[in-house]
């Protein structure tokens, strides 16, 4: 088929230096911070006159507006943790969205507690606040509301539900480091906010790590106990006394270093994104067909991924489906040297561990006395599935705060890609194709979902 298309010959529209950006960005402040901690001989939070971990938990604090902060291994272990020290019970079952990262869910698993999955709003991406009440029975004890590629939750009405059930608040902040929604800072607004510090966050460290924040000093307290196995560290002298069951879940002072060096630039790079990423909504905003992300009047966006929904009949093609759209412009952008990708390729309680229920034992929890019986059946997420399927996502690379001459060159090739939806729509209509979740049934890794077409 003619066309200048880069997929059938064309000249690719982005710089082969814009396809790929640095994150993290490594300064010459970070180098000297790591290094200095190598002088000191203090690398972990129990040595006497440690002074990264906690340094980082103050200004943390700060950062969020909440009293205390406990640094964590990571983003998982907080969300872990913070469950723990709000004492979910086996058999408890906590509220989780169908979409997020697939620890948010496996989370309540480690205290024995049942995740129960509520779909998602089609345009925020974030927990339908409309359809959480319909899933709390009497063994509900959490909601963990997460903010989406960095934009809040719909925390009033989660918070309203939370009162009226008696439930605990659990924010997965991950993704929203530095977030406002209605003048709160996202991870001080429920009851203890969960943060990670892994190489792909807006506040990285070098290596994996993670935060709780939380303005009640006594889960704090437990919290720093259960990141020790039970100790207690905060006298004078190490006792070796366990007074629970923990494990070994510490930062090192090292990565903590390299934290705190980032933290002190998050705003001027978050304010750089604040310019760049609007500008480029704004210039893919005027294609038929593409939903770009929305930011509510009443909250902040911390733009750490950003999501397109691709409608083929608002873009003028009648007769080809939402699935192979997206899938044929993936080759095309792709092929432009957009880095379009996927963020989840089925729903989370579409997960073969929840599928097939692999966690502790014999299925437990949900083999449990205490446990409800449980169905995860994908037909109670439609709107996931739909995003899922009709969707791509930008990540990582424009968390670069330098990124805006690559997205203004990617805002280009979409241009370009939209002038040739013709081809698009015949390859849509000519290339194999499956929902990714069918042949995730017998399909497990990438390359084989790749080889089956499942994935472009
Ligand atoms: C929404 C969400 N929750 C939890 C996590 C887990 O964080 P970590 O990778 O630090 O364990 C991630 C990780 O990317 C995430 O995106």
């Amino acid at each position: 088929m003619k066309s200048d298309l880069a997929m059938y010959g064309g000249r690719p529209v982005v710089q082969p230096e814009h396809r790929r950006l640095e994150w993290p960005v490594v300064t010459q402040a970070d180098r000297e911070a790591v290094l200095s901690v190598l002088d000191t001989g203090k690398f972990t939070v129990g040595a006497k006159d440690e002074k990264e971990i906690h340094g980082l938990e103050r200004e943390w604090a700060e950062f969020s507006g909440t009293r205390e902060a406990v640094a964590l291994n990571s983003g998982t272990v907080a969300l872990h943790l913070a469950l723990a020290a709000l004492d979910i019970q086996p058999g408890d079952e906590v509220i989780v969205p169908a979409l997020s990262y697939v620890a948010t869910a496996m989370a309540p698993l480690y205290q024995l507690a049942i995740p129960v999955f509520v779909d998602i709003d089609p345009l925020t991406f974030n927990i339908d606040v409309n359809q959480i009440e319909a899933k709390i029975t009497e063994r509900t004890r959490a909601i963990i509301p997460v903010h989406l590629g960095g934009l809040p939750a719909d925390m009033d009405e989660i918070r309203a539900l939370a009162r009226k059930y008696n439930l605990l608040v659990i924010e997965d902040t991950v993704q929203a480091q530095g977030g406002k929604y209605r003048g709160e800072t996202c991870g001080s607004i429920g009851d203890i906010g969960c943060f990670s510090l892994n190489v792909e966050k807006s506040i990285p460290t070098c290596g994996e790590g993670g935060l709780v924040t939380t303005n009640d000093p006594e889960v704090a307290a437990k919290i720093r106990s259960l990141r020790v196995l039970g100790e207690d560290l905060s006298g004078p002298n190490r006792l070796y006394i366990s007074d629970c069951m923990g494990s070994n879940l510490k930062l090192s002072s090292v990565l903590a270093a390299f934290t705190r060096s980032q933290l002190a630039r998050f705003w001027e790079y978050q304010h750089k994104r604040d310019a760049n990423v609007p500008v480029f909504l704004d210039k893919l905003a005027e294609l038929p067909g593409i939903v770009v992300p929305k930011l509510p009047t009443d909250r902040t966006h911390s733009w750490h991924m950003l999501r397109f929904r691709f409608d083929p009949r608002a873009a003028g093609l009648d007769g080809v489906e939402a699935g192979p759209f997206r899938q044929a412009l993936r080759r095309a952008l792709l092929s432009e040297g957009v880095p379009l990708t996927f963020y989840q390729i089925v729903p989370l309680p579409g997960q073969p561990v929840f599928q097939e229920r692999r966690a502790y034992g014999k299925g437990y929890p949900w083999t449990l006395p205490e446990s409800r019986p449980q169905i995860y059946d994908l037909a109670d997420y439609p709107v996931t599935s739909q995003v899922i399927e009709d969707s791509l996502v930008l990540r990582r690379m424009h968390l670069n705060p330098d990124a805006g001459p690559a997205l203004a060159e990617y805002a280009e090739a979409f241009h370009k890609v939209w002038a040739n939806l013709d081809t698009i729509a015949h390859l849509a209509r000519t290339m194999p194709y499956a929902p990714p979740w069918d042949a995730m049934k017998t399909l497990r890794s990438g390359q084989q979902l790749v080889e089956a077409g499942v994935l472009a």
